[in-house]
């Protein structure tokens, strides 16, 4: 069933190459799904050799883990290990229908890179950003062909969360919007549309439930305690693994937006911040034990 106020995806262009900007986790993760689902070559780039290497190898090693585990016949793993390559120039991107970027979460960045790829492709490319939160029209303003811009905007971790938000921006033509909904059910993600507005609207959502349960932390609650306290609500994950999961930086950059758009909705949590200074990218050390770095910053229980 099409979702409310889609257009038809037949009405999409054709992707028979694909191209991902950054080779962090989330793009590594996308290079993937892309490649596995519509069976296309996929190229990632990045700004040096070793992030590039770094990516491919990320889509290598999950491709082992899917194997082992009997979920991929070795044949369909060779054919994806051909399909997904590295470059660290744009110019890889000549041929390909689909860019999306999902580098660091700063408007001037992706306007730079989209600047940069539209430099390259052909006029028929539609471009795609995984932004969380950014405004995709600002985003798009400077292009010469800012009609073709999209919000491809997947969850964490991209292989099993089902939804998929695609965003229209305030110039995106129904071809483009079309072509993201067939590459939304190429890659059987369960499309929604929905406006250009901060966090579009899961994140909002999510926004609120985990600012919530840090705004309980830091008045004194124990850590396990509001974690396991959700995870009896038959909540899938812990929220404060949740946060681990989106990366703590993302959290407090979306935070921050809504709290731009929003303040007196949206707080922005100082501790949040403190631990993202700190360079921390959990609550939770490898074994899953809670970090002592955490208690520094938080204060004992
Ligand atoms: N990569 C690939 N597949 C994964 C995976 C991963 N990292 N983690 C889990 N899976 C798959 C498993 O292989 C399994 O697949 P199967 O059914 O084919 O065997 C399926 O997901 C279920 O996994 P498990 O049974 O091992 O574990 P759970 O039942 O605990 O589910 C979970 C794992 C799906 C991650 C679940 O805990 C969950 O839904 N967590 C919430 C995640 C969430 O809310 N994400 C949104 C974050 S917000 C975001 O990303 C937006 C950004 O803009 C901030």
């Amino acid at each position: 069933k099409r979702p409310a106020g889609a257009p038809d995806p037949d009405d999409g262009r054709d992707v028979n190459k694909v191209g991902v900007v950054g080779a962090g986790l989330m793009a590594s993760q996308l290079a993937l799904l892309f490649a596995s689902r519509l069976e296309v070559p996929v190229v990632l780039t990045d700004l040096d050799q070793e992030r590039v290497d770094k990516g491919v190898a990320y889509v290598n090693a999950e491709i082992d883990k899917l194997v082992a585990k009997n979920k991929m016949m070795p044949g369909k793993a060779a054919k994806l290990r051909g399909l997904v390559s590295g470059s660290v120039t744009k110019e890889a991107f000549a041929d390909a229908d689909l860019v999306i970027e999902a580098v660091f979460e700063n408007l001037a960045v992706k306007k730079q890179v989209f600047a940069e790829v539209e430099a390259v492709v052909s006029e028929s490319c539609v471009l795609a950003t995984n932004t969380s939160s950014l405004s995709i029209t600002e985003m798009a303003a400077d292009l010469k062909h800012p009609e073709r811009v999209v919000g491809l905007h997947f969850f964490n971790p991209v292989a099993a969360m089902p939804l998929l938000e695609i965003v229209r921006a305030e110039k995106t033509d129904e071809e483009s919007l079309a072509t993201a909904f067939a590459v939304g059910k190429a890659l059987r993600k369960s499309s929604v549309l929905v406006a250009d507005r901060p966090a579009f609207v899961v994140n909002r959502l999510l926004t609120r439930f985990l600012g919530e349960i840090l705004g309980a932390v830091e008045e004194g609650t124990d850590f396990t305690v509001a974690d396991q306290a959700v995870d009896s609500l038959g909540m899938p994950m812990r929220p404060l693994t949740l946060v681990g999961l989106v990366g703590p930086a993302v959290a407090l950059h979306v935070a921050e937006t809504l709290h731009e758009a929003f303040p007196d909705r949206f707080a922005v949590s100082q501790k949040l911040g403190k631990l993202v200074e700190a360079g921390l990218t959990s609550f939770h050390t490898a074994d899953g034990a809670l970090d002592p770095r955490v208690v520094e910053i938080y204060g004992p229980r």
